[in-house]
């Protein structure tokens, strides 16, 4: 059965529209790095704001939670998951949220109503008993001892403010057991399935409880696990979901599932949602910030985690997981074809990244636990594994923990935060004090640059970068890379590019953006890593956009004529420009 197809079918007979899922990554909340839960690119609606499908809506949804990544590699855990949710805007409530849900479950899904369980909301002191849905279940044939109250897990809200309301969770019992009497709902045989949320308040950021507009209905019911619960597997991963990429991976490790469960489940994980969050629209590529960090350490966890079941690292197994993933998913999520090289180059230039640093990492770990004191691993070390050799911290933690060794993680977050500040302040010092005090000349040689390296690319090859420069109130040299010495015709059309780009009096503009976006908008720049998260990009008239301190002359109509004095070679495969203004 298709579960995802099924579920949308019978909410369409009910009356909802399907909508596309949203990205991984939120398009207006900065609040959040991820979509974590269906409704969260339904807040505006939520809170009262009308859905251009109405209001009735159905989806399955990609969302990231990556707050538990080190319980990925239990049964359950996933970074990433799809979301089946159906929502009221103002529309029906309690009475055929439930009975639909139950109607889903019990008739197309064929599941027993004895195998059911539910929670309802007990009531506080604020928001009274749900009576309502404690009444519609027993009429629907839940029994009074399967039906639980809660005050704290009955109430949903995504993080510490917004729409929120209490819900009524519904319950599976995944065991070959007999199914106990009375519901407890600690027992871990029971596993939540589907979660019905009647969003009919709006908590803001002092805690302060109010009524929205209209009351709605927000549900949500995690696709990997009603998969397993239906295929009768205890294991998510030995489910459909699941069961060919660990096949993948048998493959490749030419090793068994069964007694190196922890290791494939965090390669099929990390791998997938990497995968997912590579391909999103808004082009994260690893870094050591937000997203980007959270796309580097579920591929370093993934890569670590391969290396020791012994895969050779340099070989392909990467790719040819990820290209199973992208085949599968491909029909729901098309942007997964759409970007599978995009997808395929964030996977292989980060394993070149890590790969250089992982084995003398791993050298220095061993190293630094050979003469330990009191099996702590202290701040600099875990420091020392995170700056020099790029080991996330729970990296360190779980070879630390592999180990029986513990690990001083918030002496770590100090040492990190310090780091951090240290790098802002100078970054800003560099940008700004290394800079200061150009001379006219220098700025307009500084600006030259620019054209100088934009031409380069033109006129000789698109793959000449800049290397290194130097500016003197007297000349300018470019470093740029360049596999051959140019030819006099090269360096004369060089030459004749910039002064055109000159005479055409381009102006220079100035934007602040984030490295991630300056970097997806195409902005050349030399040495990513040595620039702060927010970054200068210059353009000029749209013929270069380069990541820079400046400063910059306005426009390029100031600069005079440009010449070039001397193209020589400055070390194997980068060539060295002199020029002047005059
Ligand atoms: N938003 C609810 C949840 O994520 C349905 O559980």
């Amino acid at each position: 059965m298709n579960i995802r197809e099924e579920y949308i079918k019978f909410f369409e007979s009910k009356g909802h529209r399907q909508i596309p899922s949203a990205p991984v990554v939120p398009e207006n909340d900065p609040s959040v790095l991820f979509n974590t839960a269906g409704m969260q690119p339904l807040v505006p609606y939520l809170m009262g704001k009308p859905h251009p499908y109405g209001t009735r809506l159905c989806d399955y949804q990609k969302c990231v939670r990556t707050n538990d990544l080190d319980e990925v590699g239990d049964l359950t855990h996933h970074t990433f998951f799809e979301m089946l949710g159906n929502w009221s805007l103002g529309d029906y409530f309690k009475d055929d949220s439930i009975a639909w849900s139950f109607e889903f479950l019990t008739e197309v899904l064929n599941i027993p109503v004895e195998k059911l369980a539910v929670t309802v909301f007990e009531g506080n002191e604020d928001i009274e008993f749900d009576e309502d849905s404690y009444n519609k279940w027993l009429s629907l044939g839940i029994e009074k001892n399967k039906i639980a109250k809660t005050k704290d897990d009955n109430f949903w809200i995504a993080g510490s403010s917004g729409p929120c309301g209490p819900d009524t969770e519904i319950f599976y019992f995944r065991s070959d057991d007999e199914v106990p009497n009375v519901f407890d709902p600690d027992d871990d045989r029971w596993v939540e399935i589907w979660n019905n949320v009647f969003m009919q308040y709006y908590k803001d950021e002092n805690g302060v409880v109010t009524e929205l507009p209209c009351k709605n209905v927000d549900t949500g019911m995690g696709l990997e696990r009603i998969t397993a619960v239906l295929e009768g597997v205890n294991d998510n991963y030995l489910s459909s979901i699941w069961k060919d990429v660990i096949e993948v991976i048998e493959k490749i490790t030419m090793k068994k599932y069964s007694g190196n469960e922890k290791s494939m489940r965090i390669i099929a994980d990390h791998l997938r949602t990497a995968v997912f969050i590579a391909a999103d629209p808004a082009g994260i590529k690893p870094s050591n910030t937000d997203q980007g960090y959270i796309l580097r350490r579920l591929i370093r966890r993934a890569i670590r985690h391969a290396k020791s079941l012994d895969v050779d690292i340099n070989s392909n197994w990467d790719v040819i997981i990820a290209d199973k993933i992208i085949d599968k998913y491909k029909t729901y999520y098309k942007e997964l074809a759409d970007n599978r090289k995009v997808i395929l180059e964030v996977l292989s230039f980060e394993k070149v990244k890590f790969n250089r640093t992982l084995e003398k990492g791993l050298r220095e770990f061993s190293k630094a636990i050979s003469n330990l004191d009191g099996g702590i691993i202290n701040r600099d070390i875990a420091f020392k594994l995170y700056d020099t050799y790029g080991f996330p911290i729970e990296l360190t933690e779980e070879l630390a923990f592999e180990k029986g060794l513990k690990v001083d993680v918030a002496g770590f977050a100090i040492k990190f935060k310090e780091h951090q500040e240290k790098s802002r302040v100078g970054a800003e010092h560099k940008f700004k004090g290394g800079l200061s005090g150009n001379s006219e000349i220098e700025t307009k040689y500084h600006t030259a640059t620019h054209l100088l390296n934009a031409a380069l690319k033109v006129v000789v090859d698109p793959g000449c970068h800049q290397k290194g420069s130097n500016i003197t109130p007297e000349r300018m040299r470019f470093d740029f890379s360049c596999d051959h010495k140019l030819t006099s015709e090269e360096k004369e059309a060089v030459e004749s590019l910039v002064n055109k780009w000159i005479s055409e009096d381009l102006k220079v503009t100035q934007e602040e953006m984030s490295k991630e976006e300056a970097i997806n908008s195409g902005a050349e720049c030399m040495f990513i890593e040595r620039y702060p998260d927010i970054v200068t990009v210059y353009s000029i008239g749209d013929i270069s956009r380069e990541l820079c301190g400046g400063p910059h002359v306005e426009r390029t109509g100031v600069l005079g004529h440009f010449r070039i004095k001397k193209e020589e070679a400055s070390s194997a495969g980068v060539r060295r420009i002199k020029a002047i203004l005059e």
